[in-house]
This record gives structure tokens, sequence and C-alpha cells, in this order.
């Protein structure tokens, strides 16, 4: 169901866009940072993380989508020869980038999310250390799962459940749209000289661009893959989140 072309070297070339080819995703660049030290386990695990993901995605939105194509682009200085060349696809162009820890976040996976609640995100983030390790399972469950609720803040632009107490824009006064889930689950941070701070907002009251949503460690409702798919009893987006827009029949 699903085929990974992996890629070595990179060359300029035009932007690439995630399709939907039938009720399968394509053109999806996913790419190693050069300072990821060589372990072809990487590779390995991304294979299984997005193989398990699309059954589990397949599954949560009736039989709809699956991700059928997914570029990996290998950086240049792993071993030569293991794997095909790139032609257009850079690194800055990957949506889904393998990368070390940010400083502030460590192994958290996230997705750089800077725009309004329903515009697709920048990139989704994972560490090395994510891929490589089972340690993690138990606090974000199984990788396939984090897979998709990651790739929802990618490609629908939804944003995670939070808690009605503790709302998303307090400190901006901003009330969030209805479409998209009110639970929090994280917050908004800025990163300057590897510090975090407080996000702050534009006169829209949008996060700026700089910031990133990271979802906090605990959580306190079991509602739906955005709020916390390492639970065994969440297989489904909740009814806002169900996205069949994308759904080909619907
Ligand atoms: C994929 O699923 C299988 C079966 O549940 C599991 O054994 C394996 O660890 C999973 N792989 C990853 C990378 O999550
Ligand atoms: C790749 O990662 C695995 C798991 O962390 C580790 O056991 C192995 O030694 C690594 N291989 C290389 C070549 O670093
Ligand atoms: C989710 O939480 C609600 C309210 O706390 C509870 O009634 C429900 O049984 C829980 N569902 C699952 C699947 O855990």
């Amino acid at each position: 169901m699903l085929a990974i072309v992996l890629l070595f070297l990179s060359a300029l070339g035009p932007v690439t866009t995630i399709k939907l080819e039938g009720n399968g995703y394509t053109d999806i660049l996913l790419v190693i940072n050069p300072s990821v030290p060589e372990n072809e386990s990487i590779i390995n695990q991304i294979k299984e993380m997005i193989v398990n993901g699309s059954d589990y995605l397949f599954e949560a939105l009736d039989h709809k989508v699956f991700f059928k194509e997914v570029k990996i682009l290998v950086p240049p200085n792993w071993t030569p020869g293991t794997y095909d060349r790139a032609t257009t696809e850079t690194y800055d162009k990957g949506r889904i980038r393998i990368d070390n820890p940010h400083p502030a976040f460590g192994d958290d996976p996230y997705t750089h999310q800077t725009q309004g609640c329903g515009t697709e995100a920048e990139y989704i983030h994972f560490t090395p250390n994510f891929l490589l390790s089972n340690n993690l399972v138990k606090a974000y469950g199984p990788k396939g799962r984090v897979f998709v609720h990651e790739w929802a803040h990618l490609r629908w632009g939804v944003f995670d459940e939070y808690n009605e107490k503790e709302p998303f824009y307090l400190s901006a006064g901003q009330i969030q749209p209805t479409r998209c889930t009110d639970k929090i689950s994280g917050q908004w941070y800025e990163i300057i000289n590897q510090r975090v701070q407080p996000c702050p907002t534009d006169e829209a009251g949008k996060p700026k661009s700089s910031c990133e949503f990271l979802p906090d460690a605990v959580q306190n409702t079991n509602a739906s893959i955005m709020y916390m798919q390492s639970l065994d009893s969440v297989r489904a987006f909740c009814q806002e989140e169900e996205h069949n827009k994308e759904a080909p029949n619907e």
C-alpha cells in the first residue's frame, strides 16, 4: 500500500506540495538533517512508523485515506550508493524533518504550526532518539499513532484539544474558531537564544510565526487522536476533526 522512495543528495527545485491522489497521499517529503549521525535503523523505523500510521489513519477515517508515497531525503554525508539520488528535493522543503532535539523540547515530537486553525502547518519534527528508542512509546503511544496525530496538525492545521480552563489564546483574549476542538493540550513558545519564552502574538492575536506549539506532557481527558493517541481506546478523530473534505465519495 505504501511506496517509500529513498533519495540521496540534494539540489534546488520547486517546492513540493503534498497531494491526495485518489485515496492516497503522495509527494510527502521527509528529510533527515545532515547533522544526524548515520544509522540505517532510522530509515527502517521511519518506514514502519508510516506503514503503521497509514493503517491507523485508514481505520480512523473510515477507509478513506492512507499514505501512498513518501520520499525520504537522506543526508549527503551518509554512505553513498545505498540510496537513490534526489533531484529536486532539499532539506528546507521537507514537511517531515528528522533532526536533533530542540534544546527546549528534547524528544517531544512536534509540528511547527504558525497559522490559524485549518491552515496547513510548516513541518513535523521527530528526533533520532524518538525513532530509535522504544522507551518513549509509553509516553507518546505507538509511533504510527504519533505520526497520525502530527499529520493532522500538518495537513489539516488542527490544534491539540485543550482544557477550557486554560484557553489557548488567553493572553490575547482571543476566541477559538469553533470548528477546532477546545481542549488544550499544549502551549505556544518562542525560543530565543535557546531559551523558552512565552509566545508573543501579532495584532490579530495569532501566535508569531517564530513560535512552536508543544503539547503538554500531562493531559486530563481522553477525547481523540488530537487529544491523546497513546490511549489504546483512542481510534478516531472527534467529529469536528474528521476532515471529510479530503475523503473521496463524501
Ligand atoms: C508497527 O506495528 C507493529 C505491530 O503492532 C509493532 O510491532 C511495531 O513496533 C510498530 N513499529 C513502529 C515503528 O511503531
Ligand atoms: C543505530 O541505533 C541503534 C538503536 O539506538 C543502536 O543500537 C545502533 O548501535 C545504532 N547504529 C549505529 C551504526 O550507530
Ligand atoms: C472518557 O472520559 C469520559 C469522561 O471522563 C468517560 O465517561 C469515558 O468513559 C471515557 N472514555 C474512554 C474510552 O476512556
